[in-house]
């Protein structure tokens, strides 16, 4: 008989660890999908929150918490929102103005609430540190210093950001400003300038939506076998000009979604997560990885019936065969419908938006003042199996509350090297700051990929550089974090904090 040796029993055990992992992806997407199905019904559009104005501040009022929501027809769900029982309103600012928000906690526990893609001072981010207790109201205030772009808010509270998403926390919050005013975008909230919270779920036959947080989804991150657009199954939506705005988040915990129209219908991007692209970019497939945005432009004729759908893995990800396509993550989200687009039969003509949007200053790797080197690694061995261990680390650390891992001088340029020496795909989100993607593996980004980002997704052996300017914040005693934006890695501790001095 032969000895195994240190190296192919680790081998060995990983093997295994993947083989059980694999046979667990199968037996949910089985489940799932036998499930649930429903009729298409109209997609839920979130309602238009644009405050009040008290004394030069504008000022929204929102609550955390519980209901119940009917995703299935005579089925009903326990689930959380915000101002509702599922998602929250959409938050409409302004560059320049100041903002205050009464964020009411109606829960029975902890949350906090995060502005992500904000630039702001780190006491008002919502993060970790500013808990907000059951019952009471945490109210943030500062100033819009932002170019026009689509963010979000959602729960942020340490160990428990992926429940607290998964139940329904979220809504999506845009940002006006005077260049984005004189493009003449379509602007009409609801008609022809969509807010699209695109999330999955797994739903029990009893209509529950189970959190589940077994070690198989804290290293795969949780996923589901029904698609929701703004929380709606089997949306569709009734077009009435020719010309659709779809401002779309992967809400999503954990999947990777490779977006595109059936018969390959060519859209054009126009903004990624921080504001609008230099230029428009044609494309036939988006991928988006949680926490991403995009916002896309699509035409249409009268009459014309289009799908918006998942596409299975985006094949650019460097996850080759099946054990890469499992563990390169979200190989295996199903060929999702989202959203069924019926154009009516006479559609209002809107303008042409030009192809040249905005012009991006960038930012100069000559003028780096630091640059700073972050280790993405994950752990398979049997104690990470049996829990004992963490299995997602940045440089071979956990998250902790009392650690400040990064200090930042203000008014610095930075690169930050990020490599990914593990096996699955991780979005890499940076608070407070819109960066910029100096290259992946040395080469360029690709053209949806050159404006302002806050999540970047880096692939299994990939080293992506990131160039960013940290200003007008400085706090020694409010830290920012950094992390994987799939919610059960960020809560496994695949996060770190930096303070801006
Ligand atoms: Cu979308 Cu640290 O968050
Ligand atoms: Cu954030
Ligand atoms: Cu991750």
């Amino acid at each position: 008989m032969i000895k195994p040796t240190a190296s192919t029993r680790r081998q060995f055990l990983q093997t295994t660890a993947l083989a059980s992992l694999a046979v667990g992806t199968a037996t949910l997407t089985t489940s799932t999908a036998m499930a649930k199905t429903s009729e298409p019904s109209a997609l839920n559009i979130p309602r238009l929150e644009t405050g009040r104005v008290e004394s030069g501040v504008r000022i929204y009022d929102l609550a955390l918490q519980n209901g119940t929501m009917e995703f299935f027809k005579g089925t009903s769900t326990k689930t959380s929102g915000i101002n509702g029982a599922y998602l929250g309103p959409t938050l409409k600012m302004r560059d320049g103005e100041k903002v205050r928000i009464n964020v009411k906690n109606n829960l029975k526990e902890i949350s906090t609430l995060h502005w992500h893609g904000m630039h702001l001072p780190a006491s008002q981010d919502g993060g970790p540190h500013q808990i907000v207790k059951s019952g009471e109201i945490w109210s943030p205030e500062f100033t819009i210093k932002q170019k026009a772009a689509s963010l979000w808010y959602h729960p942020h509270l340490k160990g428990k950001t992926a429940e607290h998403v998964w139940r329904g926390m979220a809504g999506m919050l845009i940002i006006e400003d005077d260049e984005s005013d004189a493009l003449e975008l379509p602007n009409q909230y609801g008609i022809d300038d969509l807010p699209l919270v695109l999330q999955d779920r797994n739903f029990e036959a009893n209509g529950n939506m189970p959190y589940d947080p077994s070690m198989h989804f804290i290293m795969m991150g949780m996923t589901g076998g029904t698609p929701l657009a703004n929380g709606t199954t089997s949306a569709y939506f009734e077009a009435k000009t020719n010309q659709l705005r779809l401002r779309i988040l992967n809400g999503s915990n954990a999947s990777i979604y490779n977006l595109g129209f059936d018969n390959d219908k060519s859209f054009k991007q126009i903004a990624s997560d921080g504001g609008l692209l230099e230029a428009s970019v044609k494309l036939t497939r988006l991928e988006l990885a949680p926490a991403e945005r995009a916002e896309i432009l699509i035409e249409l004729e009268a009459n014309e019936k289009i799908t918006l759908r998942n596409f299975g893995s985006g094949g650019s990800s460097g996850n080759g065969g099946m054990m890469g396509g499992m563990m390169g993550n979200n190989g295996s989200v199903p060929n999702f419908k989202f959203l069924e687009i019926r154009a009516a039969g006479t559609l209002e003509q809107s303008s042409t938006v030009p192809d040249k949007l905005v012009t991006i200053d960038r930012l100069r790797e000559e003028d780096a003042d630091q640059t700073r080197t972050f280790d993405l690694t994950m752990n398979m061995g049997p104690l990470v199996m049996m829990g004992l261990k963490n299995s997602h680390l940045i440089n071979d650390k956990v998250m902790k509350m009392s650690r400040i891992d990064e200090t930042v001088k203000l008014g610095d340029t930075e690169i930050w090297i990020i490599h990914n020496h593990g096996s699955m795909r991780h979005p890499i989100h940076i608070h407070d700051v819109q960066f910029q993607i100096l290259d992946r593996d040395g080469r360029a980004p690709p053209p949806n990929e050159q404006g302002r980002k806050d999540v970047v997704l880096v692939n299994p052996g990939e080293t992506v550089r990131l160039i960013m300017k940290f200003e007008d914040y400085a706090d020694p005693n409010a830290p920012f974090m950094y992390h994987c934006h799939i919610l059960e890695h960020e809560d496994a501790g695949m996060m770190g904090q930096f303070v801006v001095v």
